[in-house]
């Protein structure tokens, strides 16, 4: 991934006590960040707001985040927007999310033509209503030729959903001889899945701080590091995300081997 230095530098360079992107070595940005955006109903409820509010704000701490990551030269992020258990949600709140989804999308569009950034989602979206999945489409459409970062929507998404269905999808093929059965193996599933073609997660953030999977990316997150902040989503800032890199940066990966060195 190309990355600007002199851009990040000056992004970060209003550092509060005690942090410095000097500490972060530019070569070891994780390439998949997936964050879990938690903490929005909460926030606002703290400030005597409807939790909607919570999800308004949230829409600003997504947008520092796609810019953070951008400017850090991460490939993918990708983040849980609405999972396939959201819908149990009041009515009201599902439809001021949905609302969210597509009136966001048209606003950033320009943003992603500026930063290069092509649009994905992860997820079922033909359960959506029309003018969301309209928006999709158009957002889908307009960054398909972008070369920059991949920036992945989950929405209406559920990983035993999609293992499920990339398990369908290898049965198909094998019964219309498309596809041996000696041939199904992790890349076959994996193939399947939203995320092909796609690296997996390297770095997992989860706001608030929730120790949960909450079923999501089951099968990708198998050898990612986690890291949970107690910041509620909408207060996560570029400073909690490079804390998450540096934390990130201090494990050491073994993939289930033995440490080298
Ligand atoms: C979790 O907080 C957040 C969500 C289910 C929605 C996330 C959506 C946004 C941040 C808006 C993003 C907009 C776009 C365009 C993708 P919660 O409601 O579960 O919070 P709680 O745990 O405090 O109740």
């Amino acid at each position: 991934m190309q990355r600007d230095d002199d851009k990040l530098r000056a992004y970060y360079a209003d550092a509060p006590e005690g942090l410095s992107l000097d500490d972060l070595d530019l070569e070891r940005v994780p390439r998949h960040v997936s964050i879990i955006m938690d903490g929005n109903g909460r926030w606002a409820t703290a400030r005597g707001l409807d939790r909607s509010m919570g999800h308004v704000a949230g829409v600003d701490a997504l947008r520092e985040a796609v810019t953070t990551s951008v400017r850090l030269g991460v490939d993918v992020l990708s983040v849980y927007a609405f999972s396939t258990e959201n819908w149990r949600r009041p009515q009201h709140e599902v439809d001021l999310l949905m609302h969210l989804f597509a009136t966001t999308l048209v606003k950033e569009l320009p943003l992603f033509h500026q930063e290069n950034v092509r649009l994905l989602f992860f997820g079922d979206l033909t359960a959506l209503p029309e003018k969301t999945r309209v928006v999709f489409q158009q957002g889908l459409d307009e960054t398909a030729d972008h070369t920059g970062m991949v920036f992945a929507l989950a929405v209406n998404y559920g990983s035993r959903a999609e293992i499920a269905r990339a398990a369908r999808e290898v049965a198909r093929e094998v019964a219309a001889g498309e596809l041996s059965w000696e041939d199904v193996d992790e890349r076959a599933v994996s193939d399947r899945l939203y995320t092909a073609g796609l690296p997996d997660p390297d770095l997992l953030i989860r706001t608030s701080g929730e120790l949960r999977l909450s079923n999501y990316l089951l099968w990708q997150l198998a050898y990612t590091e986690f890291y949970v902040t107690d910041a509620l989503w909408p207060d996560f800032t570029k400073w909690d995300y490079l804390r998450a890199l540096l934390a990130f940066q201090g494990r050491s990966r073994r993939f289930g081997g033995v440490v080298r060195s």
